[in-house]
């Protein structure tokens, strides 16, 4: 899976194949967010657009817009899963009872949510399968590749490409593994971020005067092409990683062999959970590490990508995301554009520094109270 993931469905190639839809999508929201601000009541739910915007950069790169009216149960579907897979169990914490599991329903549970994303798989795959057989028979059966179940179902049609068969098993595993994996901790980053830079108007004024030099004061387009010119924003969202990881203990490990460990025995095949969180936050090696200060990043080149053990809110070593690029490219798209078309305040009285920030455990660590806020269009159009 992680091969397929890798050379495969997020090569750069393939996640640029996708900008269009980005694009486009983010278009959407920012048109969503004027309408409202042009309606009188404009307290818009940013938790809830957020998730939105990533569920449908994700579904329309995977499926096109095949989904129709299917998205909001398939979406429903893959969030069940994450929340039942995420972080601990009962069964973790006495993991030689393995009758655990059976007892107290979750393999049952389980069972049942297969079944449910199966149906709506096969519908998606017959409807995909029959879009490319006129396709093909229309264009010199040239290679259908423009969404990611193309790549899977061509994987599937020629095993020689990987050397292996990719069953429909694996097809259907991968496609709701990206659905699980990639839509909440996408929106997370960005809900998280948005906190941290209302909460901290001089981090958001900061960023905002970026962008809109980089793009015009005029108003125009925030193109994905030209993002690489901002720095600063590069910072925040790094340093909102820092404080706010989506996925705090990583993926579970096990380990292979028994090891001493700063004094403790570990012995093999030990369920390991690393706390990316904690890590993050280490006064070892962060300065006044509970504040938000991106300005830490300026002089610090301390990456993002698992070589720099002190901050990986992807993950590190063989597990480390593989959809970095596509996550970050959706992430930083849509903030660039929030900031730069709309100034934002709270509602009533509210003051940015009170701004709650308690976390909520699920599939991802996201905002425990929805980040309810008002967009002020800064363009006019
Ligand atoms: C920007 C937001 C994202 C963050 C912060 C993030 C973070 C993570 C983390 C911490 C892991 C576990 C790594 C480890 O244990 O070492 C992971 C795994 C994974 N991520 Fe992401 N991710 C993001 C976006 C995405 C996107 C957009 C996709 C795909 C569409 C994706 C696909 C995956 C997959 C498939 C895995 C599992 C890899 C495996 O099982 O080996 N992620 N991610």
């Amino acid at each position: 899976m992680r091969k397929i993931c890798t050379l495969e469905l997020f090569s750069a190639k393939r996640v640029g194949s996708f900008r269009w839809i980005r694009e486009q999508e983010v278009a959407n929201l920012v048109k969503t967010l004027r309408t409202a601000a042009h309606q009188g009541e404009p307290t818009v739910d940013l938790t809830d657009l957020a998730h939105k915007l990533s569920g449908s950069v994700t579904s329309k790169s995977a499926f096109g817009s095949i989904l129709r009216g299917m998205d909001e149960t398939f979406l429903e579907v893959a969030q069940n899963f994450g929340d039942v897979t995420a972080g601990f169990r009962t069964s973790d914490l006495y993991p030689s009872l393995t009758f655990l599991p059976a007892l107290t329903g979750f393999k049952d549970k389980l069972e049942k949510m297969r079944l449910e994303a199966d149906s709506i798989f096969d519908a998606i795959i017959d409807e995909r399968r029959s879009q490319r057989s006129s396709m093909s028979s229309s264009s010199d059966g040239e290679v259908v590749e423009d969404y990611l179940l193309d790549v899977l179902l061509n994987l599937h049609e020629n095993p020689s490409r990987l050397g292996y068969p990719l069953t429909m098993e694996v097809v259907k595993a991968v496609t709701l593994e990206l659905f699980i994996a990639g839509i909440e901790t996408s929106a997370k980053v960005i809900e998280w971020t948005m906190s941290e830079m209302i909460k901290h108007p001089e981090v958001m004024r900061k960023a905002q005067t970026e962008v809109r030099e980089a793009f015009g004061e005029k108003g125009g387009d925030v193109e994905e092409a030209s993002l690489h010119r901002l720095k600063y924003l590069d910072n925040v969202i790094k340093e909102s990683l820092r404080l706010h990881p989506p996925g705090p203990l990583l993926l579970p490990r096990e380990n292979r062999e028994s090891v001493e460990l700063c004094g403790y025995h570990v012995p093999a095949k030990t369920k390991v959970f690393v706390n990316a969180w904690t890590i993050n936050r280490d006064p070892r090696y962060w300065s006044e590490a509970e504040a938000f200060c991106p300005e830490r990043f300026d002089d610090r080149v301390i990456d993002y990508k698992g070589n720099d053990f002190q901050f990986i809110p992807f993950g590190a070593g063989r597990r480390i995301c593989p959809g970095f690029d596509f996550g970050v490219e959706v992430v930083k798209l849509t903030l660039a554009n929030l900031i730069f078309h709309f100034n934002w305040k709270l509602p009533g009285e509210m003051r940015p520094e009170s701004l709650d920030m308690t976390e909520r455990l699920g599939a991802s660590v996201g905002r425990e109270y929805a980040l309810l806020v008002i967009p002020v269009p800064y363009h006019e159009n």
